[in-house]
């Protein structure tokens, strides 16, 4: 695996099976440790005491998980052997790892050829297995390429919803990607007015569709105001009545990020429930927050619970300072709020009323001003670091369709 970036890997993983086959106890130990790893909760890890051979007996039986590993201290052919052997029992759905006593690049190469996604040596640190399997695990079940950016206010009013829309317009337009656009603010939402558009649904609704698996309905409730640009086009929920359950809301976040390679979620307007749903597995978050005190001192509350909840990781976390210089006799000073916030921020936006509240009232795109096309250039940037990881996420994919495949399906290929 790349010794490169791995920043993409900081997320959730996909719900995934992973078996480790083996007699080592540091390797068990290892391994169990990736329990503690938040980016494992909903991966399911089993060990198994033995070898290739138990994994033969042991998939003849019964169905292959996602990932399974395989530790052995024999690396002869006849190893190999049994390895192609163990193929035949697997699922077209699952990759292999190997795990062997010695650095072998012969041996590598081998396993590589038979469709191996990676042979290691042990004794194997949690940490370098923990980036091993996650990287395994979204190449093959596939969290795809899709990337979610998440934009909160650090408090109400402090100019998310517009930043979500500035990100939306240009990104899909600018970055020529094609970006889904989703409010959690269900019938607090203004995105109607933001973005030009007449609610069809509601976000309950589009929940429930996207729960049920009803792919028609969704569809129809998805509008499309320029060629790479796709909102879901709801607000029309009752707005004293809100209950989008979590789980339901996962579900269509998941079916968004299997058709769109940016999704975007304005979090400004939603409960509790669905940011948390949405900063856990966001690979970028814009906090956004007001120069004064108040607001200063929710962001700085808000990065900690942000971390707590990513198990410490704040990987593409941006602070941005909007509405600079609105009230400057009462605003907290930029150094002295890095330092409360112990990180620089970001992005600072000045406080600019014409552009703002023109783009937000004839709902046009931030970045046609002068002024408004120096704060989407900033804006960006986060976005523009993020996907050229993904670009050279993918490419070492295309790369490893050379040499690396699931393991059954390079078996086949070569027979
Ligand atoms: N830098 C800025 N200069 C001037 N006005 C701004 C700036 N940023 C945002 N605004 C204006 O502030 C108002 C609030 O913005 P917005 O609705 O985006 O905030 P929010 O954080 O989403 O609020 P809510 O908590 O209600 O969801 C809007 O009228 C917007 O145009
Ligand atoms: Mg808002």
């Amino acid at each position: 695996m790349s010794d490169g970036d791995k920043s993409h890997m900081s997320v959730l993983l996909p719900e995934a099976r992973v078996a480790l086959f083996t007699t080592d106890a540091e390797s068990k130990e290892s391994f169990q440790a990736l329990e503690k790893d938040w980016r494992f909760a909903r991966v399911s890890l089993t060990v198994i005491d033995g070898d290739v051979e138990m994994a033969i007996k042991h998939y003849s039986s019964s169905q292959s998980p996602e990932l399974v590993i395989i530790q052995t201290e024999e690396i002869d052919d006849g190893f190999t052997d049994k390895l192609e052997s163990l193929a035949g029992h697997l699922s077209e759905k699952t990759s292999a790892i190997v795990i062997g006593p010695v650095n072998d690049v012969n041996l590598y190469r081998k396993l590589i050829g038979m469709g191996v996604s990676d042979y290691l040596v042990r004794p194997i640190k949690t940490a370098a297995f923990s980036d091993d399997i996650a990287a395994t695990l979204i190449e093959s079940v596939g969290s795809g390429d899709s990337r979610l950016i998440a934009v909160m206010g650090a408090k109400g009013g402090v100019g998310a919803t517009v930043i979500s829309e500035a990100l939306a317009w240009h990104i899909s337009s600018d970055l020529g990607q094609k970006t889904f656009f989703l409010d959690a603010a269900a019938g607090w939402s203004t995105l109607s007015v933001g973005m030009n558009f007449e609610p069809s649904t509601t976000l309950a609704e589009a929940v429930r569709a996207a729960a049920e698996g009803n792919e028609d309905s969704l569809t129809r409730m998805i509008a499309n105001p320029e060629e790479k640009l796709f909102i879901l086009s709801s607000g029309g929920d009752v707005m004293l009545d809100d209950h989008i359950e979590p789980e339901k809301f996962e579900a269509l976040l998941k079916y968004l990020m299997g058709l769109y390679p940016v999704v975007i979620v304005d979090l400004s307007g939603g409960t509790a429930a669905l940011k948390r749903a949405v900063l856990t597995r966001a690979h970028l978050t814009y906090l956004v927050s007001a120069p004064t005190l108040p607001s200063v001192r929710a962001a700085r509350t808000l990065l900690h619970e942000i971390g707590d909840l990513r198990g410490g990781n704040n990987d593409g976390l941006n602070v941005i300072l909007n509405m600079h210089g609105y009230a400057p006799k009462f605003e907290v000073p930029k150094k002295q709020i890095e330092e409360g916030l112990e990180r620089p921020l970001s992005i600072v936006i000045p406080f600019d009323p014409v552009s703002f509240v023109q783009t937000e009232s004839e709902a046009g795109k931030l970045g046609a001003s002068k002024n408004g096309s120096e704060i989407v250039k900033n804006l960006l940037g986060p976005v523009k670091a993020l996907l050229s990881i993904s670009a050279n996420a993918a490419g070492s994919s295309e790369e490893k369709n050379d040499g690396i495949g699931r393991f059954f399906t390079k078996r086949k290929t070569k027979s």
